[in-house]
């Protein structure tokens, strides 16, 4: 077999065609330096086992995964990460030794992205706004770096309760609150949010004069984080800043999570820092020229 130069990585997805992932580790690797390969493969979810065979048996290093094999990976790999667990979805596969490990850089990554920006979570008050994959990743992370409560607002109710008894059963963690999506219950939350988390969907392109919620009123004392980072800046994010809060860039947790992923299969450790900036306008540029959808 001619192998190309370099170390392998991939990412498995349906849709994949559109993901900012091989442009993102595209530039990682050329600023860390090191010659590899990063393809983006539209898998259905009816070939996933054969894929992920596909790519140990070419040698790869490991790859990502994202909508809507995240959950469904699981059952294909030898060990998870205890985030992995807890979350109950796998971002990261690293093919190690003859093992298949599965790991959740999604909750890792928003950690340092808040970190990045100068967010700290100890003893805080959060209102997480959805209760799907994205936000169990969130809550896992904010439960793990001792958040003080957690108040989730999701359109059904019912999911947000599902989460909360799964996440009682998993960790110590019991502050919990959780309340149907409106916007009388953002106007609740506000006054004692520190944190205003966007981990639904809404927003993202095409339809970016959606958002959740508009922030309305002094929104001074909070920090407002969008995890969708297409469009860059959010109708939620454009609200939130208007209202006086700090805000942070889903693309911000897109970067980090990709620096993690690439920590855990170089086995090495990433000065994210000296990288960061230049690229997330990297990404920026290329979102702009190569269309957004
Ligand atoms: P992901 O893995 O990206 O979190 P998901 O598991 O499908 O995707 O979850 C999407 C989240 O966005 C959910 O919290 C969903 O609310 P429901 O649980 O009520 O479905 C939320 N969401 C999606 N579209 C929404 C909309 N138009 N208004 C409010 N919430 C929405």
């Amino acid at each position: 077999m001619i192998q190309p130069k370099g170390k392998l990585f991939g990412l498995i997805g349906h849709p994949a065609g559109h993901s900012m992932s091989p442009a993102l580790h595209r530039e990682l690797m050329n600023h860390l330096g090191f010659e590899g390969a990063y393809q983006a493969f539209d898998v259905p979810p009816e070939q996933l086992e054969d894929a992920v065979t596909a790519l140990e048996t070419l040698g790869y290093t490991g790859f990502n995964v994202t909508v809507p094999h995240k959950q469904a990976i699981m059952k294909l790999l030898d060990e998870h990460t205890s985030a992995a667990q807890v979350i109950g979805a796998v971002n990261t596969v690293i093919f190690k030794k003859g093992s298949r490990v599965g790991a959740n850089t999604d909750s890792s990554g928003f950690m340092r992205a808040l970190r990045a920006n100068g967010v700290t979570v100890r003893d805080k008050t959060a209102v997480v706004l959805g209760a799907g994959g994205a936000a169990r990743a969130v809550i896992f992370s904010l439960i793990e770096n001792g958040i003080g409560g957690i108040r989730i607002l999701n359109r059904t109710v019912s999911r947000a309760k599902e989460l909360v008894e799964e996440t009682l059963a998993k960790t110590d963690f019991a502050r919990f609150m959780t309340t149907e999506l409106s916007a009388k219950a953002v106007a609740n939350a506000l006054p004692v949010a520190d944190l205003f988390i966007n981990a639904t969907s809404v927003g993202m392109w095409p339809d970016v004069e959606k958002s959740p919620c508009d922030i309305k009123g002094d929104a001074s004392h909070v920090c407002a984080i969008d995890l969708v980072y297409n469009p860059v800046e959010t109708r939620f994010l454009k609200t939130a800043r208007e209202a006086g809060a700090k805000v942070v860039q889903g693309i911000d947790m897109l970067i980090f999570q990709g620096i993690e992923a690439m920590q855990l299969w170089t086995d090495g450790q990433i000065d994210a820092a000296a990288l960061f900036e230049d690229i997330k306008s990297e990404l920026i540029n290329e979102m702009e020229t190569h269309g957004r959808d």
